[in-house]
């Protein structure tokens, strides 16, 4: 049987993703194959198209980008007795070593690393498990010891963002979410956000106070970073914690030591997360996933409708997110 995928012809900029066909391997006994249903676009598969990924290595060339994806099965090996035909199932590339290879019509995967799906789970949804299974853990990271208070969710507009607000807001917290642009505050608003400012041109540290009651933030969450991030310290509670995914935006200012050390009488905790403290534990991988499945399938958390684009229309995807104009996820539909 022939397939198609999407198949780096280099690294470099969208154009890169190139449409290839290929003989989909026999089965081994305990290999399953996939049909795909819908296909989670993230900034993992833009560092390795580009060649920036601090995990490159995990990514062979030609590499096919693409860490989760969800379909239903469409044949098993002699010895995978437990799973029919048409069950819907969820492949993260993260339990199978970061490997990538999602941005494919059909992929064998072992039985062992698949995740099953209930029945009546929308598959579009699914697709995006990975950055609530993200929020989930960043929530758990940050520690439940205190009353949940106030979470600040900035970029709430993105994709992790979008997650983020609403697992937030399910783990208990009040969420301030933050945009750099008036025409995401509907946006934020409608997934959940109990108030959004603009950091453009809201002058943040006032008007966090004044949302907060002069209590602050307890929990940051930030992926951007950037030269003026000691500024969080102002609006930050006491005890409060900032969590950081990445830092886009480039480092803080030297000053950021002293921003901080300036606001000690809060003892204000700094942490940076990444998923791949977990990629020798499949189990708690496994965990995350199964949390973030159950707060969507009770219904404690409702994504929003994704932006979908056809798997050869891939580097429009990327595009798209490149921009920063997106809202919520992006997925590739083969
Ligand atoms: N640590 C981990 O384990 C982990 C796992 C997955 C993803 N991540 C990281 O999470 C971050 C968010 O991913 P995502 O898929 O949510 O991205 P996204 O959909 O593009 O959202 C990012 C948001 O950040 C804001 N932003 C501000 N300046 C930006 C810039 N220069 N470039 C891009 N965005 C900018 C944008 O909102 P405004 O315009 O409103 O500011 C944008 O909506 C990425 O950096 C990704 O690498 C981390």
């Amino acid at each position: 049987m022939r397939a198609r995928k999407i198949q780096l012809s280099g690294f470099g900029g969208p154009e890169v993703l190139q449409v290839a066909e290929f003989e989909v391997p026999a089965l081994g006994p305990r290999d399953v194959l996939v049909r795909s249903h819908a296909i989670g676009v993230g900034w993992p598969d833009v560092y390795v198209r580009t060649g920036t990924y601090p995990w490159q290595h995990l990514f062979p060339m030609p590499a096919t980008p693409g860490i989760e994806m969800a379909g239903r099965v469409a044949a098993a090996g002699a010895e995978v007795a437990d799973l029919q035909v048409g069950r819907p199932v969820y492949v993260s590339s993260r339990l199978m070593g970061f490997r990538g290879g999602c941005y494919a019509e059909a992929m064998v995967v072992p039985r062992d690393v698949l995740v099953e799906l209930p029945g009546n789970v929308d598959l579009d949804v699914a697709a995006g498990l990975a950055y609530y299974q993200l929020a989930v853990a960043l929530l758990r990271a940050a520690g439940a010891a205190r009353p949940a208070g106030w979470a600040m969710v900035s970029g709430a507009s993105g994709g992790v963002g979008t997650a983020l607000v609403q697992t937030a807001k399910a783990f208990g917290y009040r969420v301030l979410a933050s945009v750099g642009h008036d025409d995401k505050r509907a946006h934020a608003t409608a997934v959940g956000a109990d108030a959004v400012i603009n950091y453009r041109t809201d002058a943040a540290a006032a008007a966090i106070a004044g949302i907060t009651g002069g209590h602050g933030v307890d929990l940051w969450l930030e992926s951007f970073v950037g030269p003026d991030f000691g500024q969080v310290f102002r609006s930050m509670a006491p005890w409060g914690k900032v969590m950081l995914y990445n830092a886009v935006g480039g480092h803080p200012a030297p000053a950021f030591f002293d921003d901080w050390r300036a606001a000690m009488g809060k003892c204000v905790s700094v942490q940076y997360f990444s998923m791949h403290v977990y990629e020798d534990d499949p189990q708690a991988m496994r965990d995350l996933l199964s949390a973030a499945m159950r707060l969507i399938v009770d219904g404690a958390i409702k994504p929003p409708a994704g932006t979908f684009f056809k798997l050869e229309d891939a580097a429009q995807a990327h595009r798209l997110l490149e921009s920063g104009t997106n809202r919520g996820r992006i997925f590739l539909r083969p």
